[in-house]
């Protein structure tokens, strides 16, 4: 899958595909990061990809020239095609789903804002969708980029050594994740739960499984079906 992102900071969003199980896709052919620096797609002698707001107030917004001429010449460039996704926070709130979503869809055009946003131009006509990363402000979307690439990646198959892990992970079958151990079993006589140390794979599992059930509705009941709490509070007594 290729990952093309537009950024006035490409070395930072780069460092993305440089570490761990993403830089391990890469290794394997399965990723292929494109970072260009917009600024490239500029025609004034000072490379500005920001402007003042007509309007007046504070702050600078992108201007969309080069945006438009970027994702243009990109586009042309890839014959096959390229969404392109803006980071913001009035975008659909970034979720497990959603990076399904994008990992069995084309490849990706991921657009990174500064300063108040980018031109309203560039969201009306050429954005096709728009992912928040969460309810609060960053000064950019090179870290939300950089997260939604790392979420994608992870699900592209082949990218993750052990597919099923991917699949055992919080929000993947509507649940938060059950608790892990490693060695010691014994640390400063805190021990590791009996039941995993029995070989019983079956008894792990389920004991996995209702500790998953339990975690999340204590941290995150709405996430459950009603059947699910009501399991959930006759384990605990409730
Ligand atoms: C300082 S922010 C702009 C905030 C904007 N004026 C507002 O009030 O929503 C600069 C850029 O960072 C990115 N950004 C900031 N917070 C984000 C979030 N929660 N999710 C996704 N992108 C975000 C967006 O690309 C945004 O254009």
């Amino acid at each position: 899958m290729k990952f093309h992102v537009l950024t006035i900071f490409p070395d930072f969003v780069a460092s993305v595909f440089q570490f761990g199980v993403v830089r391990r896709g890469v290794e394997a052919g399965l990723i292929e990061p494109h970072v260009h620096d917009l600024r490239d797609w500029t025609t004034d002698r000072h490379r500005s990809t920001d402007d003042m707001p007509f309007g007046g107030g504070p702050g600078m917004v992108m201007r969309c020239e080069p945006i438009f001429s970027a994702v243009e010449s990109l586009r042309a460039a890839n014959p096959a095609p390229l969404p392109l996704v803006y980071t913001s926070p009035a975008g659909e709130p970034f979720n497990q789903r959603i990076a399904e979503e994008l990992a069995n869809g084309p490849d990706l055009l991921l657009l990174c804002g500064r300063y108040e946003g980018v031109d309203q131009r560039v969201l009306d006509n050429l954005v096709d969708r728009e992912i928040s990363m969460g309810d609060y402000v960053l000064s950019g979307g090179e870290l939300p980029v950089m997260c939604l690439v790392d979420a994608v990646s992870r699900l592209i198959p082949g990218v993750v050594g052990d597919s099923q892990s991917v699949h055992e992970e919080s929000f993947t079958n509507g649940m938060l994740d059950w608790p892990h151990y490693t060695r010691p079993e014994s640390y400063r006589e805190l021990s590791v739960p009996e039941v995993l140390l029995s070989g019983h794979h079956a008894n792990i599992d389920s004991w996995r499984h209702e500790q998953a059930l339990l975690m999340t509705y204590r941290r995150r009941p709405e996430l459950l079906t009603q059947e699910q709490r009501e399991r959930a509070k006759q384990i605990l007594g409730l």
